[in-house]
């Protein structure tokens, strides 16, 4: 049906509240939220700012009944099959850490353009307790045949698989569904990295099998510092316990602690009540544009695409269609990544991400220094991408 985006851009006050509003091309790292998100943090904020699940006056109960009801969001936006399969993190980030340090596994797989959140850890794991860590290419697409060599290699051992769904450096997407069908032949544990997938299309962990996902609420709509690991009930059981302290435990004694149920277990601490409210609101939002979203991002980056191909090289493919939200790209005129970003937002109120978007291992191992990248979302529009092909065409131009 196409999404209407003049409707879209009225519920987010950066797009229509300036006299000169931003063009906003930085989804990718950072989602804008609209109002009835912040709407929502505010009335937690008003009406019930109490503990959710401890205190039982009206407004611990309204409270726990809040944050229970975005957990169901979560998980039906997600169709997982119970609300206790959803854990709520502050980011994908601390999905990937809880696992790293919890499952047990002796070997990981990852490829060779995941983010450092899905990097980081297993190289500390590593260090300390001797895990194997190989890694599939992608410079031809996922490498499949490579994939099912390493899994017949280390058949007599425990093997997680951790994979990103949609790159946030390039925009390609892996066959995860493939992958994670292969690896279950050889009874591997496959995560999947959703940062940059589960905003921009329906995701339905069921069909895919997945066993862990990991994605963040601030690249889909929500509240910095919210996020979750989906985990099938069985796998989550089995996880050592990691963060601890209030709400994890059913009992204490002075030397000893009896461990509650999951989610509860793995989430320490008086949580970001607010944040999580409003990650449901967020997917609530979302749940009405979900359908639409990947075909809006494909139209948009073929106009950038199109627009630009001639002055720029692209990273990834060249099919815009290939690519999901992003562009990521280097002047053709070796102008500087930064310097493009720069001049786009102080001449033209742009703005893009330059750098190596937290996924250093890829371009260190291709000695290239970095990118400028543009990435979309429902709210930017077919004049925006127009616009910002004319203005980078000028800003390329000054050098
Ligand atoms: N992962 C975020 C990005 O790609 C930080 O910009």
């Amino acid at each position: 049906m196409g999404l209407n985006t003049t409707k879209i851009r009225q519920d987010f006050p950066l797009l229509h509240n300036q006299k000169k509003p931003s063009v906003y091309l930085d989804s990718a790292c950072m989602s804008l939220k609209p109002m009835p998100v912040i709407e929502k943090m505010n009335e937690y904020y008003k009406e019930y700012p109490a503990c959710a699940g401890r205190s039982h006056h009206r407004l611990g109960k309204r409270a726990s009944e809040e944050y229970d009801c975005a957990r169901v969001m979560v998980k039906k936006f997600i169709n997982a099959r119970a609300e206790q399969e959803i854990i709520f993190t502050r980011n994908a980030t601390e999905g990937f850490n809880l696992v790293a340090h919890s499952l047990d596994y002796d070997v990981v797989i990852t490829s060779d353009k995941e983010h450092n959140s899905n990097l980081v850890p297993w190289i500390v794991e590593k260090q300390e307790k001797g895990i194997v860590h190989e890694v599939i290419s992608t410079e031809q697409g996922f490498d499949l045949a490579q994939f099912t060599a390493l899994l017949q290699k280390h058949k007599n051992k425990k093997i997680l698989v951790s994979i990103v769904h949609t790159s946030n450096m390039d925009g390609t997407t892996n066959p995860v569904k493939e992958i994670i069908k292969l690896a279950h032949e050889y009874d591997a544990t496959v995560m999947i990295d959703g940062a940059q997938s589960v905003p921009h299309k329906p995701i339905d962990v069921k069909k895919l099998d997945a066993d862990l996902l990991a994605f963040s609420g601030h690249k889909m709509l929500g509240p910095t510092g919210t996020g979750v690991l989906y985990g099938k009930s069985e796998i989550l059981e089995k996880l050592k316990t990691y963060n601890v302290g209030g709400d994890t435990v059913d009992d204490t004694f002075y030397d000893k602690a009896v461990f509650t149920k999951i989610p509860a277990r793995f989430e320490a601490g008086l949580q970001d009540y607010a944040g999580f409210i409003g990650l449901g609101a967020a997917i609530e939002y979302l749940s009405k544009y979900i359908d639409d979203i990947e075909d809006h991002d494909r139209e948009l980056n073929r106009i950038m695409t199109d627009g630009l191909k001639n002055d720029i090289d692209i990273l990834g493919p060249p099919d815009a269609t290939s690519r999901s939200s992003i562009l990521s790209f280097n002047p053709k005129n070796r102008m500087d990544y930064h310097e493009v970003a720069m001049l786009l937002d102080s001449y033209a109120n742009i703005a893009i991400r330059s750098g190596r978007h937290c996924v250093h291992s890829w371009f260190n191992a291709r000695r290239i220094g970095g990118s400028a990248r543009a990435s979309v979302y429902l709210y930017n529009t077919v004049e925006e991408a127009k616009l910002f092909v004319e203005k980078t065409k000028e800003v390329l131009k000054m050098k």
